[in-house]
């Protein structure tokens, strides 16, 4: 079993990758600017290069990137494994925040950032990994489902679980009405798990994930 935990002494700094709109980042962002996260965002960066997420960056004049993914659909290439690490390391950040990047994190960029890389997820796992959660809920049946905000580990959405809010499923939900619901939930809840690591509140004993005030 292993045990870690995230310590700051300094401004803690976030790197953001996402894919799609950006919402959970502007949350976030919008958290830090209302004195709710002691953090500053180091850097935003998307495999996609009109991503909604880079705009919210660039209208917040924070540094954002575009770095194309290489030539695999649902994963980085190598040598843009080594572009997103050296732009992460070149930022200085203290955790990786990945904010609907719909790539699967790999070897060198796991072992670059080992226990310092969280993801949300649209369903409550470990039911629903994978794409379209809000759907694949819908069509199981259950009556509740919600988000979870995790560790990142060589699984795909499989790390250690940090937080987890539940939606009710509604019987005359669609999946878009659904998914807009878990959305709105994600921004209360991936904002407060980055602001309890980023004061260090959070430590990790084999698979349980402990929340302590400081
Ligand atoms: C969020 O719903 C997030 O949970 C999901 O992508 C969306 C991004 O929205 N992530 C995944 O499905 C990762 N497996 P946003 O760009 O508006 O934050």
């Amino acid at each position: 079993m292993f045990c870690y935990s995230i310590r700051v002494n300094k401004l803690f700094r976030l790197g953001v990758l996402g894919s799609g709109k950006g919402s959970n980042f502007a949350a976030i962002a919008d958290a830090i600017d209302a004195g709710q996260i002691p953090a500053q965002v180091g850097v935003v960066l998307s495999d996609v290069e009109g991503a909604g997420i880079l705009s919210h960056a660039r209208e917040r004049e924070m540094a954002a990137q575009f770095i194309p993914p290489g030539k695999f659909r649902t994963k980085l290439d190598e040598d843009a494994e080594r572009g997103y690490v050296a732009a992460l390391q070149a930022a200085r950040v203290d955790l990786i925040v990945l904010a609907g990047f719909m790539r699967v994190l790999k070897g060198d960029f796991l072992r670059a950032f080992e226990g310092r890389i969280v993801n949300i997820h649209p369903s409550l796992l470990p039911s629903f990994p994978g794409l379209e959660s809000w759907k694949q809920a819908l069509d199981h049946g259950v009556k509740v489902t919600g988000c979870t905000v995790h560790f990142v580990d060589a699984g795909v959405d499989a790390g250690p679980i940090i937080g987890q809010q539940t939606v009710p499923v509604l019987d005359n939900d669609t999946p878009e009405s659904l998914h807009q619901r878990i959305h709105a939930v994600e921004h209360d809840l991936y904002p407060k798990c980055v602001a309890a690591l980023a004061r260090g509140e959070i430590s990790v004993l084999g698979r349980r994930v402990l929340w302590r005030k400081s």
